[in-house]
Protein backbone atom coordinates (compact mmCIF):
# COMPACT_ATOMS: atom_id res chain seq x y z
CA UNK A 1 0.00 0.00 0.00
CA UNK A 2 1.19 3.89 -0.59
CA UNK A 3 -0.07 6.19 2.23
CA UNK A 4 0.20 9.97 0.83
CA UNK A 5 0.35 12.10 3.78
CA UNK A 6 -0.15 16.09 4.55
CA UNK A 7 -2.02 16.99 1.40
CA UNK A 8 -2.53 20.73 1.60
CA UNK A 9 -5.84 20.18 -0.61
CA UNK A 10 -7.72 17.03 -2.12
CA UNK A 11 -9.78 17.91 -5.00
CA UNK A 12 -12.29 16.41 -7.14
CA UNK A 13 -13.79 13.94 -4.41
CA UNK A 14 -17.15 12.56 -5.82
CA UNK A 15 -19.43 10.26 -4.13
CA UNK A 16 -19.85 7.00 -6.02
CA UNK A 17 -22.32 6.71 -8.96
CA UNK A 18 -21.92 10.33 -9.76
CA UNK A 19 -20.70 10.12 -13.49
CA UNK A 20 -20.68 13.76 -14.55
CA UNK A 21 -21.16 17.09 -13.43
CA UNK A 22 -23.50 19.46 -15.44
CA UNK A 23 -24.81 23.29 -14.81
CA UNK A 24 -24.43 24.27 -11.43
CA UNK A 25 -22.53 21.07 -10.69
CA UNK A 26 -19.54 22.26 -12.64
CA UNK A 27 -19.10 24.89 -10.33
CA UNK A 28 -18.72 21.73 -7.43
CA UNK A 29 -15.71 20.67 -6.26
CA UNK A 30 -15.46 17.30 -3.45
CA UNK A 31 -12.18 19.03 -1.05
CA UNK A 32 -10.69 18.02 1.92
CA UNK A 33 -7.92 19.97 3.35
CA UNK A 34 -4.81 18.85 5.33
CA UNK A 35 -5.65 15.08 3.99
CA UNK A 36 -4.08 11.88 3.45
CA UNK A 37 -5.18 9.04 0.84
CA UNK A 38 -4.45 5.30 0.89
CA UNK A 39 -3.58 3.42 -2.80
CA UNK A 40 -4.62 -0.02 -2.76
CA UNK A 41 -1.98 -2.64 -4.04
CA UNK A 42 -4.38 -3.30 -7.43
CA UNK A 43 -3.79 0.73 -7.88
CA UNK A 44 -7.17 1.71 -6.82
CA UNK A 45 -8.11 4.68 -4.05
CA UNK A 46 -8.63 2.70 -0.63
CA UNK A 47 -9.34 5.64 1.67
CA UNK A 48 -9.05 8.94 2.06
CA UNK A 49 -9.53 11.24 5.19
CA UNK A 50 -8.34 14.07 7.14
CA UNK A 51 -4.94 14.42 8.74
CA UNK A 52 -6.40 14.27 12.01
CA UNK A 53 -7.67 10.95 11.50
CA UNK A 54 -4.65 9.98 9.92
CA UNK A 55 -4.10 5.71 9.99
CA UNK A 56 -0.31 6.46 10.62
CA UNK A 57 1.01 7.30 13.70
CA UNK A 58 3.88 9.12 13.59
CA UNK A 59 7.24 7.34 14.30
CA UNK A 60 5.52 3.99 14.07
CA UNK A 61 7.17 2.23 11.47
CA UNK A 62 4.66 0.69 8.86
CA UNK A 63 4.51 -1.56 5.52
CA UNK A 64 3.37 1.20 3.78
CA UNK A 65 4.99 3.28 1.23
CA UNK A 66 4.58 6.85 2.63
CA UNK A 67 5.04 10.07 0.66
CA UNK A 68 4.87 13.22 2.58
CA UNK A 69 2.81 15.61 0.09
CA UNK A 70 4.29 18.78 2.21
CA UNK A 71 1.19 20.54 1.46
CA UNK A 72 0.53 20.06 -2.07
CA UNK A 73 -2.34 19.87 -4.23
CA UNK A 74 -3.81 16.26 -4.88
CA UNK A 75 -6.35 16.41 -7.60
CA UNK A 76 -7.78 13.70 -10.46
CA UNK A 77 -5.00 13.12 -13.38
CA UNK A 78 -6.54 14.39 -16.67
CA UNK A 79 -8.56 12.29 -18.61
CA UNK A 80 -8.07 13.18 -22.55
CA UNK A 81 -11.48 12.62 -24.16
CA UNK A 82 -10.59 13.22 -27.93
CA UNK A 83 -7.29 12.63 -29.19
CA UNK A 84 -5.48 11.80 -33.06
CA UNK A 85 -1.83 11.01 -31.82
CA UNK A 86 -1.85 8.23 -34.02
CA UNK A 87 0.28 9.97 -37.02
CA UNK A 88 3.27 10.30 -38.89
CA UNK A 89 5.96 12.79 -38.81
CA UNK A 90 4.77 16.24 -38.89
CA UNK A 91 2.79 19.04 -40.84
CA UNK A 92 5.26 21.67 -40.45
CA UNK A 93 5.07 22.84 -44.20
CA UNK A 94 1.31 23.68 -43.59
CA UNK A 95 2.34 25.60 -40.35
CA UNK A 96 4.22 27.89 -42.82
CA UNK A 97 0.84 27.85 -44.89
CA UNK A 98 -0.48 28.93 -42.27
CA UNK A 99 1.47 32.01 -41.21
CA UNK A 100 1.17 33.09 -44.52
CA UNK A 101 -2.38 33.54 -44.50
CA UNK A 102 -3.81 30.00 -45.76
CA UNK A 103 -7.16 28.85 -43.84
CA UNK A 104 -7.15 25.29 -42.38
CA UNK A 105 -10.09 24.72 -44.96
CA UNK A 106 -7.74 26.04 -48.00
CA UNK A 107 -5.15 23.88 -47.22
CA UNK A 108 -7.39 20.85 -47.44
CA UNK A 109 -8.67 21.69 -50.32
CA UNK A 110 -6.14 21.65 -52.17
CA UNK A 111 -5.18 18.45 -50.85
CA UNK A 112 -3.33 19.29 -47.82
CA UNK A 113 -4.04 18.53 -44.05
CA UNK A 114 -5.77 15.06 -43.11
CA UNK A 115 -4.87 13.53 -46.76
CA UNK A 116 -1.13 14.96 -46.46
CA UNK A 117 -1.29 12.99 -43.09
CA UNK A 118 -2.91 10.25 -44.63
CA UNK A 119 0.18 10.04 -47.13
CA UNK A 120 2.56 9.71 -44.83
CA UNK A 121 0.80 7.69 -43.14
CA UNK A 122 0.86 4.88 -45.52
CA UNK A 123 4.32 5.45 -46.29
CA UNK A 124 4.97 4.91 -42.33
CA UNK A 125 5.89 1.21 -41.15
CA UNK A 126 3.63 -0.01 -38.18
CA UNK A 127 6.19 -0.26 -36.44
CA UNK A 128 7.40 3.64 -36.67
CA UNK A 129 4.06 4.40 -36.08
CA UNK A 130 3.58 3.04 -33.14
CA UNK A 131 7.08 4.48 -31.59
CA UNK A 132 6.28 8.04 -32.60
CA UNK A 133 2.80 7.42 -31.17
CA UNK A 134 3.87 5.99 -27.59
CA UNK A 135 6.17 8.82 -27.14
CA UNK A 136 3.24 11.27 -27.73
CA UNK A 137 1.60 9.27 -25.00
CA UNK A 138 4.47 9.42 -22.61
CA UNK A 139 5.42 13.15 -23.46
CA UNK A 140 1.10 13.57 -22.17
CA UNK A 141 1.51 10.88 -19.20
CA UNK A 142 4.02 12.90 -17.88
CA UNK A 143 1.91 16.18 -18.23
CA UNK A 144 -0.35 14.64 -16.40
CA UNK A 145 -2.89 12.43 -18.72
CA UNK A 146 -3.87 8.95 -17.02
CA UNK A 147 -6.46 8.35 -19.28
CA UNK A 148 -6.27 8.83 -22.81
CA UNK A 149 -8.77 8.40 -26.35
CA UNK A 150 -7.31 7.56 -29.82
CA UNK A 151 -8.65 7.70 -33.34
CA UNK A 152 -8.22 6.44 -36.21
CA UNK A 153 -8.49 8.80 -39.56
CA UNK A 154 -5.68 9.07 -41.34
CA UNK A 155 -5.42 5.52 -42.97
CA UNK A 156 -8.78 6.72 -45.15
CA UNK A 157 -8.77 3.12 -46.92
CA UNK A 158 -9.01 -0.43 -45.20
CA UNK A 159 -5.81 -1.23 -44.88
CA UNK A 160 -4.34 1.76 -43.18
CA UNK A 161 -7.29 2.35 -40.97
CA UNK A 162 -6.43 -1.41 -39.98
CA UNK A 163 -2.99 -0.63 -39.22
CA UNK A 164 -3.58 2.54 -36.99
CA UNK A 165 -6.84 0.58 -35.13
CA UNK A 166 -3.81 -2.03 -34.49
CA UNK A 167 -1.07 0.34 -33.41
CA UNK A 168 -3.50 1.43 -30.67
CA UNK A 169 -4.63 -1.40 -29.50
CA UNK A 170 -0.43 -2.26 -28.98
CA UNK A 171 -0.74 0.64 -26.97
CA UNK A 172 -3.58 0.07 -24.97
CA UNK A 173 -1.85 -3.34 -24.10
CA UNK A 174 1.83 -1.43 -23.33
CA UNK A 175 1.03 1.83 -21.55
CA UNK A 176 -0.56 2.24 -17.57
CA UNK A 177 -2.89 5.31 -19.28
CA UNK A 178 -6.32 4.03 -19.63
CA UNK A 179 -7.00 4.13 -23.62
CA UNK A 180 -10.00 4.28 -25.39
CA UNK A 181 -10.04 3.45 -29.29
CA UNK A 182 -11.99 5.37 -32.00
CA UNK A 183 -12.73 4.32 -35.86
CA UNK A 184 -12.57 7.68 -37.42
CA UNK A 185 -12.81 5.93 -40.71
CA UNK A 186 -15.02 9.35 -42.08
CA UNK A 187 -12.35 11.46 -41.09
CA UNK A 188 -12.33 12.84 -44.82
CA UNK A 189 -12.72 11.35 -48.22
CA UNK A 190 -9.72 9.04 -48.91
CA UNK A 191 -7.88 9.40 -52.52
CA UNK A 192 -9.32 7.67 -55.32
CA UNK A 193 -13.15 7.91 -53.77
CA UNK A 194 -15.78 9.57 -54.32
CA UNK A 195 -17.59 10.74 -51.11
CA UNK A 196 -20.61 8.50 -51.61
CA UNK A 197 -18.38 5.23 -52.44
CA UNK A 198 -15.92 6.41 -49.31
CA UNK A 199 -18.56 6.45 -46.80
CA UNK A 200 -19.94 2.89 -48.40
CA UNK A 201 -16.39 1.59 -48.02
CA UNK A 202 -16.31 2.81 -44.14
CA UNK A 203 -19.69 0.90 -43.63
CA UNK A 204 -17.87 -1.65 -44.99
CA UNK A 205 -14.78 -1.82 -42.89
CA UNK A 206 -17.45 -1.28 -39.64
CA UNK A 207 -17.05 -5.14 -38.74
CA UNK A 208 -13.40 -5.34 -38.71
CA UNK A 209 -13.07 -2.01 -37.27
CA UNK A 210 -15.38 -2.98 -34.54
CA UNK A 211 -12.66 -5.74 -33.17
CA UNK A 212 -10.76 -3.01 -32.13
CA UNK A 213 -12.49 -0.06 -31.70
CA UNK A 214 -14.54 1.06 -28.78
CA UNK A 215 -16.41 4.24 -30.44
CA UNK A 216 -17.63 5.39 -33.87
CA UNK A 217 -16.56 8.97 -35.27
CA UNK A 218 -17.40 10.73 -38.19
CA UNK A 219 -16.01 14.42 -39.41
CA UNK A 220 -19.70 15.73 -39.69
CA UNK A 221 -18.88 18.72 -41.06
CA UNK A 222 -18.80 21.75 -44.49
CA UNK A 223 -16.74 20.16 -46.64
CA UNK A 224 -16.19 16.57 -44.94
CA UNK A 225 -19.35 14.43 -44.31
CA UNK A 226 -22.81 15.50 -43.77
CA UNK A 227 -25.43 14.35 -41.43
CA UNK A 228 -27.28 11.88 -43.96
CA UNK A 229 -23.52 10.16 -44.25
CA UNK A 230 -23.22 10.27 -40.90
CA UNK A 231 -26.55 8.83 -39.70
CA UNK A 232 -25.59 5.93 -42.11
CA UNK A 233 -22.21 5.17 -41.02
CA UNK A 234 -23.72 5.92 -37.25
CA UNK A 235 -25.83 3.13 -37.76
CA UNK A 236 -23.98 0.72 -39.25
CA UNK A 237 -21.60 1.66 -35.98
CA UNK A 238 -24.46 0.78 -33.85
CA UNK A 239 -25.08 -2.74 -35.32
CA UNK A 240 -21.81 -3.68 -34.47
CA UNK A 241 -22.08 -2.44 -30.37
CA UNK A 242 -20.08 0.85 -31.10
CA UNK A 243 -21.40 4.07 -29.42
CA UNK A 244 -20.78 7.64 -31.40
CA UNK A 245 -18.28 10.42 -30.83
CA UNK A 246 -18.61 12.51 -33.39
CA UNK A 247 -16.59 15.82 -34.67
CA UNK A 248 -19.06 18.41 -34.99
CA UNK A 249 -19.71 22.23 -35.91
CA UNK A 250 -16.18 23.18 -36.12
CA UNK A 251 -16.04 24.40 -39.47
CA UNK A 252 -20.07 25.54 -39.84
CA UNK A 253 -23.26 24.86 -38.19
CA UNK A 254 -23.16 21.14 -39.54
CA UNK A 255 -26.48 19.51 -37.71
CA UNK A 256 -23.76 17.16 -36.33
CA UNK A 257 -25.14 17.77 -32.47
CA UNK A 258 -28.38 16.76 -33.66
CA UNK A 259 -27.30 13.74 -35.75
CA UNK A 260 -24.98 13.16 -32.90
CA UNK A 261 -27.62 13.09 -29.97
CA UNK A 262 -30.46 11.13 -32.46
CA UNK A 263 -28.03 8.33 -31.95
CA UNK A 264 -26.98 9.14 -28.31
CA UNK A 265 -24.04 9.90 -28.95
CA UNK A 266 -21.38 10.21 -25.51
CA UNK A 267 -19.80 13.17 -26.80
CA UNK A 268 -20.23 15.67 -29.61
CA UNK A 269 -17.14 17.54 -29.99
CA UNK A 270 -15.40 20.45 -31.20
CA UNK A 271 -19.07 23.36 -31.45
CA UNK A 272 -16.91 26.56 -32.13
CA UNK A 273 -20.12 26.84 -33.95
CA UNK A 274 -23.05 26.62 -32.24
CA UNK A 275 -26.35 28.28 -32.24
CA UNK A 276 -28.66 28.09 -29.24
CA UNK A 277 -30.47 25.20 -31.21
CA UNK A 278 -27.33 22.80 -30.59
CA UNK A 279 -27.96 23.92 -27.22
CA UNK A 280 -31.88 23.11 -27.04
CA UNK A 281 -30.86 19.75 -29.09
CA UNK A 282 -28.39 18.51 -26.03
CA UNK A 283 -31.14 19.24 -22.93
CA UNK A 284 -31.76 16.06 -21.20
CA UNK A 285 -29.38 14.10 -23.31
CA UNK A 286 -26.83 11.71 -22.40
CA UNK A 287 -24.23 13.62 -24.68
CA UNK A 288 -21.25 15.22 -23.53
CA UNK A 289 -20.79 18.44 -25.04
CA UNK A 290 -16.48 18.88 -25.88
CA UNK A 291 -14.99 21.57 -26.51
CA UNK A 292 -11.40 21.43 -27.91
CA UNK A 293 -9.54 25.22 -27.51
CA UNK A 294 -6.42 24.07 -28.37
CA UNK A 295 -7.59 24.16 -31.97
CA UNK A 296 -9.82 27.23 -31.40
CA UNK A 297 -6.26 28.68 -30.23
CA UNK A 298 -4.33 27.20 -33.06
CA UNK A 299 -6.36 27.67 -36.24
CA UNK A 300 -7.31 31.40 -35.07
CA UNK A 301 -11.34 30.20 -34.81
CA UNK A 302 -14.22 31.01 -32.55
CA UNK A 303 -14.01 29.37 -29.13
CA UNK A 304 -16.93 27.36 -28.29
CA UNK A 305 -19.45 29.23 -25.69
CA UNK A 306 -18.44 26.86 -23.17
CA UNK A 307 -20.53 29.36 -19.97
CA UNK A 308 -23.67 29.84 -22.08
CA UNK A 309 -23.49 25.90 -22.22
CA UNK A 310 -23.53 25.52 -18.61
CA UNK A 311 -26.00 28.35 -17.94
CA UNK A 312 -28.52 25.85 -19.79
CA UNK A 313 -27.84 23.32 -17.36
CA UNK A 314 -25.47 21.09 -19.77
CA UNK A 315 -21.37 19.86 -18.83
CA UNK A 316 -18.82 20.50 -20.67
CA UNK A 317 -15.68 18.55 -21.27
CA UNK A 318 -12.36 19.98 -22.09
CA UNK A 319 -9.82 17.90 -24.53
CA UNK A 320 -6.38 18.70 -26.27
CA UNK A 321 -7.45 17.42 -29.68
CA UNK A 322 -3.98 15.97 -29.69
CA UNK A 323 -3.55 16.48 -33.27
CA UNK A 324 -0.80 17.47 -36.67
CA UNK A 325 -3.30 20.00 -38.21
CA UNK A 326 -5.34 21.79 -35.81
CA UNK A 327 -3.61 21.30 -32.55
CA UNK A 328 -0.46 19.87 -31.85
CA UNK A 329 -0.15 19.67 -28.26
CA UNK A 330 -1.28 17.34 -25.20
CA UNK A 331 -1.16 19.46 -22.64
CA UNK A 332 -4.55 19.52 -20.77
CA UNK A 333 -3.25 22.01 -18.23
CA UNK A 334 -2.57 24.44 -21.16
CA UNK A 335 -6.48 23.38 -22.29
CA UNK A 336 -7.45 24.04 -18.49
CA UNK A 337 -5.81 27.37 -18.86
CA UNK A 338 -7.56 28.17 -22.77
CA UNK A 339 -11.05 26.96 -20.84
CA UNK A 340 -10.12 29.92 -18.07
CA UNK A 341 -8.22 32.72 -19.94
CA UNK A 342 -10.12 32.61 -23.25
CA UNK A 343 -13.86 30.46 -22.35
CA UNK A 344 -13.78 32.45 -18.96
CA UNK A 345 -14.64 29.16 -16.77
CA UNK A 346 -13.42 28.91 -13.41
CA UNK A 347 -10.57 26.78 -12.25
CA UNK A 348 -13.51 25.01 -10.63
CA UNK A 349 -15.09 24.58 -13.87
CA UNK A 350 -12.25 23.55 -15.79
CA UNK A 351 -10.89 21.28 -13.26
CA UNK A 352 -14.25 19.28 -13.77
CA UNK A 353 -13.99 19.92 -17.40
CA UNK A 354 -10.76 17.80 -17.96
CA UNK A 355 -11.11 15.13 -15.03
CA UNK A 356 -14.92 13.52 -14.44
CA UNK A 357 -16.39 15.37 -17.75
CA UNK A 358 -13.78 14.22 -19.71
CA UNK A 359 -14.09 10.47 -17.84
CA UNK A 360 -17.27 10.11 -19.24
CA UNK A 361 -16.59 11.60 -22.46
CA UNK A 362 -14.63 8.88 -23.52
CA UNK A 363 -16.98 6.20 -21.20
CA UNK A 364 -14.58 5.51 -18.37
CA UNK A 365 -16.16 7.41 -16.08
CA UNK A 366 -16.76 4.83 -13.09
CA UNK A 367 -12.88 3.52 -13.52
CA UNK A 368 -11.39 7.20 -13.49
CA UNK A 369 -12.08 10.94 -13.27
CA UNK A 370 -12.40 11.81 -9.89
CA UNK A 371 -11.12 10.87 -6.23
CA UNK A 372 -13.68 8.48 -5.34
CA UNK A 373 -12.85 5.03 -3.28
CA UNK A 374 -12.75 2.12 -5.74
CA UNK A 375 -11.58 4.30 -8.96
CA UNK A 376 -8.20 3.85 -10.08
CA UNK A 377 -5.61 5.69 -8.23
CA UNK A 378 -4.69 8.23 -11.50
CA UNK A 379 -3.73 11.46 -9.44
CA UNK A 380 -1.50 14.28 -9.66
CA UNK A 381 0.24 15.48 -6.98
CA UNK A 382 1.59 19.30 -7.56
CA UNK A 383 4.65 21.13 -5.66
CA UNK A 384 4.24 22.27 -2.36
CA UNK A 385 2.74 25.63 -1.75
CA UNK A 386 -0.03 25.62 -5.25
CA UNK A 387 -3.48 26.29 -5.77
CA UNK A 388 -5.80 25.45 -8.17
CA UNK A 389 -6.07 28.90 -9.62
CA UNK A 390 -2.03 29.07 -10.11
CA UNK A 391 -2.41 26.10 -11.87
CA UNK A 392 -4.23 27.73 -15.29
CA UNK A 393 -2.80 31.51 -13.80
CA UNK A 394 1.12 30.84 -14.14
CA UNK A 395 0.33 28.72 -16.89
CA UNK A 396 3.81 27.74 -18.03
CA UNK A 397 5.35 27.05 -14.54
CA UNK A 398 5.91 23.65 -13.73
CA UNK A 399 3.62 22.51 -11.05
CA UNK A 400 3.68 18.53 -11.06
CA UNK A 401 5.54 16.84 -8.61
CA UNK A 402 4.26 13.22 -9.20
CA UNK A 403 2.13 11.66 -11.32
CA UNK A 404 -0.23 8.29 -10.30
CA UNK A 405 -1.63 6.63 -12.81
CA UNK A 406 -3.42 3.37 -12.06
CA UNK A 407 -1.79 3.74 -8.16
CA UNK A 408 2.06 3.72 -9.84
CA UNK A 409 3.97 6.83 -9.47
CA UNK A 410 5.07 7.10 -12.96
O1 LIG B 1 -10.34 17.51 -34.64
N1 LIG B 1 -11.47 18.40 -37.45
C1 LIG B 1 -11.10 17.29 -37.83
N2 LIG B 1 -10.10 16.58 -37.35
C2 LIG B 1 -9.06 17.10 -36.53
C3 LIG B 1 -7.96 17.69 -37.34
C4 LIG B 1 -7.22 16.66 -38.00
C5 LIG B 1 -6.08 17.15 -38.83
O2 LIG B 1 -6.10 18.30 -39.34
O3 LIG B 1 -5.17 16.36 -39.00
C6 LIG B 1 -9.63 18.02 -35.49
O4 LIG B 1 -9.39 19.23 -35.50
FE1 LIG C 1 -10.42 15.96 -33.59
Amino acid sequence: MTTIINIGELLGIVPEGVERKQGAEMSELGVLTDAWLRIADNGTILSFGPMSECPLDPGVPTADTVIDAEGGLLMPAFCDSHTHIVYAGSREGEFLDKINGLSYEQIAARGGGILNSSDLLHRTSEDELYAQALSRVNEMMAKGSAAIEIKSGYGLNPEDELKMLRVIHRIKQNVPALIRSTFLGAHAVGRGYTRQSYVQEVIDMMPQAAEYADFVDVFCDEGFFSPADTDRILEQGARYGLRPKIHANELAVSGGVQVGVKHSALSVDHLERTGDEEIEALKGSATMPTMLPGSSFFLGIPFARAKEFISAGLGVALASDYNPGSSPMGDMRFVMALGCIKMRLTPTQALNAVTLNGAYAMGANKETGSITVGKRADLILSEPGWTLTRIPYTFQTPFIRSVFIDGVRQ
